[in-house]
């Protein structure tokens, strides 16, 4: 039987994915991997858009890679690889590139937070445009679902409106996608400014969880997260951000329900739900760790897992291409 495909992927833009990547996206990856065909993909081309040192950027490509095995998803099972390692993405970028409004481009919000973070001698070309690679990423699938964060749906929604446009224009390339987005967390805050999105660059390190952290960092991080004065432990994402954003992560990383952690710490003190946070984190980042560390000391072997992979991505994404090429008049070479 065939299954649906979902297809999702991550910038390799620090040296460790942070919780916000872990509970926005990768456990979604993980418990969906099985009942749909799933492509996972480090996409090293889009985080080519930020000013990078190549060595460096080579390895948090790695350091990406070993932290999706880490968290539970199986390269024998779903395909995890490269995006750099699979032509097709950049040549398909191009054909929908030029089915793209300029004004579509510029409307999107995380280009313009981005432009106007670097200022105009950062803000390149590829920045802009870095959505219409996205949709290349998803359409060489025939992608049925894209599970992301919050901060992507608008990217997911060009790409449906990418795919309807060629399909009306050219026939039937390609499935039109739907972005899946689980509610309750597709935004986990700063622990140190609790309404700014946690991200890979963030500012200031104290506010972000990093997966590969020395646990008892992270515990450390926990324990000065900023609350409010009002000693309750109860959800409430307007007037308690920071603890609806603890709250949130606890619930996350248990798989509880937030009124029963609430209930638990009824009575009790920040000190105490932090602590117990604070050993949540631990005990669930520690194994991802000692994995990811595991398999980067071997990376002879992550990277033949990655090739391997990586051709098994390029069959499914060469066949799309191809059918493109065709359809938009590209004479064929003999
Ligand atoms: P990136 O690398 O910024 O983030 C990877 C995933 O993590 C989610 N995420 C969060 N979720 C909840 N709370 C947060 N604080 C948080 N921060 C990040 C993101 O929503 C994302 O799901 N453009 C994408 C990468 C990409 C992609 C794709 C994704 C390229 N091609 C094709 C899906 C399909 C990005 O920069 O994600």
């Amino acid at each position: 039987m065939t299954r649906p495909r979902l297809y999702s992927g991550m910038q390799p833009s620090a040296d460790s994915l942070q919780v916000g990547n872990y509970i926005g996206a990768l456990l979604q990856w993980r418990d969906l991997q099985d009942a749909y065909e799933a492509f996972f993909s480090v996409v090293d081309l889009h985080a080519l858009t930020q000013p990078n040192d190549p060595a460096e950027l080579r390895e948090k490509t790695r350091r990406t890679a070993a932290q999706y095995i880490a968290a539970g998803i199986e390269p024998s099972r779903s395909t995890l690889y490269v995006q750099s390692h699979v032509r097709a993405h950049a040549e398909l970028a191009w054909i929908l590139s030029t089915i793209t409004g300029f004004g579509e481009a510029n409307r999107m919000t995380q280009f313009k937070d981005k432009s106007a973070r670097y200022g105009t001698d950062q803000t390149n070309v590829g920045l802009f445009t870095y959505p219409v690679l996205m949709a290349a990423d998803i359409l060489l699938y025939q992608t049925d679902i894209v599970p992301v964060g919050d901060d992507q749906k608008q990217h997911v929604e060009l790409t449906r409106d990418l795919a309807e446009r060629f399909n009306a224009r050219y026939g039937a390339a390609f499935t039109v996608p739907i972005p899946v987005i689980q509610k309750e967390t597709a935004r986990i805050y700063d622990l140190q400014n609790p309404t700014a999105k946690m991200s890979k660059s963030a500012e200031s390190d104290a506010g972000v969880l990093w997966l590969l952290d020395d646990p008892a960092v992270s515990a450390k991080k926990v324990m000065r997260a900023v609350t409010d004065s009002e000693g309750t432990v109860r959800y409430d994402r307007e007037s308690k951000p920071g603890v609806s954003n603890l709250l949130t992560i606890y619930a996350a990383l248990t798989g509880r329900q937030i009124p029963s952690i609430e209930d638990e710490y009824a009575g009790r003190g920040y000190g105490d739900f932090k602590k117990g946070l604070a050993e949540v984190v631990v005990n669930e980042f520690g194994p991802v760790r000692e994995r990811a560390l595991d398999l980067l000391a071997d990376p002879g072997e992550l990277d033949r897992v990655l090739a391997s992979n990586a051709d098994r991505a390029a069959e499914v994404a060469d066949a799309t291409l191809s059918d493109v090429y065709d359809r938009v008049g590209l004479l064929r070479r003999s």
